[in-house]
């Protein structure tokens, strides 16, 4: 599908445009699962296995609040605070009117992804009587905007641009696993396939949206971009653990036995995989548009064990 088919279908079958808002069935009685036990890291660890039933299955409740109530304020103040930019004319990249039509349009997807993990959070935590633990995104959208502070002083517009792009490329076992596994509520499984369809045509747009932002760097820069690119990637991609420690202390466990879960759970080596896999259609990309071949680029990137 071209770019421009993809903008006319556009009003037809965005979400925002046409879907049917998710509603929770009567399946909480039925025993359906809140999220697919293999995509919780601590999901099977013993000494949660071990919580008595009504714990556990509010781990995993919380787990599904977490993952809904960061996509919230995610795609709303860090997706759709560059996609306006982009839209707006006001990206420091010189894109064509149809360019930032296309992000007026993505900015709407974002927005609605938004709501709709709000209001499934609501209606889940009504009807089980599980409460979300609080989220406080503030201190993960302050590590994003140091490290992009820190690679590229002086330009602030560019960092945002560059920590969307790695986002909307990157490959979720989330947005990919979820909707598979007949296990868990409709509703859940739903609200993720309408999201992955939408993120699809994202995808394409920023891989679009890149290869024109560095085809405008000046030489100097590109180097600046290229070393930059893998700190934004691993930090865009490490595991938020403060809520996960949250929610299982709410569970009951103490702190010493939280701290040995959490540990157990994310070993470095499997962080970095997944944060390997993860990203790899962005470095696929990066590797493509020539960002590996500029002075010190493919070291940046084997340093940071990405490819
Ligand atoms: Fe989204
Ligand atoms: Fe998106």
């Amino acid at each position: 599908m071209t770019p421009a088919q993809w903008s006319r279908d556009w009003y037809d079958r965005a979400g925002v445009r046409g879907g049917p808002r998710r509603r929770l069935g009567d399946e909480l009685a039925a025993g359906q699962l809140f999220f697919p036990p293999p995509l919780i890291p601590y999901g099977d660890h013993p000494l949660v296995r071990a919580l008595p039933e009504p714990r556990r299955a509010e781990v995993f409740a919380r787990h599904l609040f977490q993952y809904l109530g960061f996509t919230a304020q995610f795609e709303t103040r860090v997706v759709n605070r560059a996609t306006e930019r982009i839209a707006g004319g006001r990206s420091g990249i010189d894109v064509s009117i149809p360019v930032r039509l296309d992000a007026y349009r993505i900015y709407c997807d974002e927005g609605y992804h938004s709501l709709y993990s709000l209001d499934v959070i609501d209606q889940i935590s009504t009807a089980s009587g599980i409460s979300p633990t609080p989220y406080d995104f503030e201190p993960f959208l302050n590590r994003l905007d140091q490290v992009g502070e820190q690679a590229l002083p002086g330009e602030p517009e560019l960092a945002p641009l560059l920590q969307v792009v790695v986002f909307e490329m990157l490959i979720t076992a989330i947005l990919n696993d979820v909707p598979k596994d007949p296990r868990v509520l409709t509703v859940v499984r739903d609200i993720v396939a309408d999201h992955a369809r939408d993120e699809g045509w994202h995808h394409a747009f920023f891989a679009r949206f890149f290869r024109e932002l560095w085809a405008q760097q000046p030489t100097a820069r590109r180097g600046r971009v290229a070393r930059c690119l893998p700190g934004l990637i691993r930090s865009s991609l490490l595991p938020d653990l403060r809520p996960v420690r949250a929610s299982l202390a709410a569970a009951g466990l103490a702190p010493a036995v939280v701290a040995e879960v959490v540990r157990d759970a994310y070993p470095q080596d499997r962080v970095n995989t997944g944060i390997r896999t993860a990203a790899r259609h962005a470095v696929r990309l990066f590797e493509e548009s020539g960002v590996l071949a500029v002075p010190g680029g493919r070291d940046a990137f084997e340093t940071a064990e990405l490819v």
